[in-house]
């Protein structure tokens, strides 16, 4: 039996003037793998901080796990846009994904032996283990957004959010982050934003198309128009859930 884990009703959000989404009405399934698509500034990305309860909605509802989703801590983690997480900080591979538990620790906390082990159990899964000695910093752009997976992942998250993943690095990289996520299902319910629609069409159990409304639809219902950019308004209003 299938349980909702993410449930959006009726949501309005905008940002001071700008209104971003109107009539948001969607639920997530517990163990799905959903895709996030629509074009540059859609409101992808702040349907995610939504789902995060970094934003609130303006009117509406939505609830993470039942309740409010600040609520839901530990059981949510989120890989932001790649531009958003600096480089040049200096730290080693093993101790940002540790940092991946720092939200379990309580306030005097120090990393416990099972935070030590769920980091090199995350390393394991993104198949790192050999680089986290290395400087962060030092990785290419495929492996340092297996290593922002990880962290993710360190804190045995429930749902697992993902903001274009496979965005700027080689299809070859793409295949295996998304080799990596594919897997975590149905342990974890995975919502990654892309624009990788190939990906969309052949991983994902629903897709989400967002252009200031969300309209729900099966992989096979995106168009390939799409790959051209063209989010073209009929398809949108008239999909079904
Ligand atoms: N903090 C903010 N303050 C004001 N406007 C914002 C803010 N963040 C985003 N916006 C605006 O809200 C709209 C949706 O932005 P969002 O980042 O959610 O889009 P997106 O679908 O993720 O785009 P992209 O594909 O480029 O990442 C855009 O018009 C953007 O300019
Ligand atoms: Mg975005």
């Amino acid at each position: 039996m299938s349980s909702t884990v993410i449930r959006f009703k009726d949501v309005y959000f905008g940002y001071n003037q700008l209104c971003v989404l109107e009539n948001i009405n969607f639920s997530i399934e517990k163990g799905e793998f959903v895709g996030i698509i629509g074009p540059n500034g859609g409101g992808k990305t702040t349907l995610l901080k939504l789902m995060l309860g970094i934003l609130k909605p303006r009117s509406g509802a939505l609830d993470v796990f039942g309740s409010d989703p600040r609520r839901a801590g530990s059981r949510v983690s989120y890989v932001p846009q790649a531009s958003t997480f600096d480089r040049q900080f200096p730290i080693s591979v093993y101790d940002l994904v540790l940092s991946g538990r720092l939200s379990r620790l309580p306030w005097y906390g120090r990393y416990r032996k099972t935070d030590k082990e769920a980091a090199q159990q995350a390393l394991k899964t993104v198949k790192l283990e050999n680089l986290q000695h290395r400087s962060f910093g030092t990785l290419s752009t495929g492996q340092a957004q297996r290593a922002l997976i990880a962290r993710a992942l360190a804190a045995n998250p429930e749902i697992l959010l993902l903001d274009e993943p496979t965005a700027s690095i080689d299809p070859e990289t793409s295949e295996d982050v998304l080799r990596i996520l594919t897997k975590l299902t149905p342990d974890i319910t995975v919502v990654m934003v892309t624009h990788n629609l190939r990906a969309v069409i052949h991983d994902a159990q629903k897709v989400l198309s967002v252009q200031k409304g969300v309209a729900v639809m099966a992989p096979e219902q995106v168009c390939q128009h799409f790959a051209y950019g063209v989010y073209h308004p009929p398809l949108i209003q008239g999909a079904g859930h």
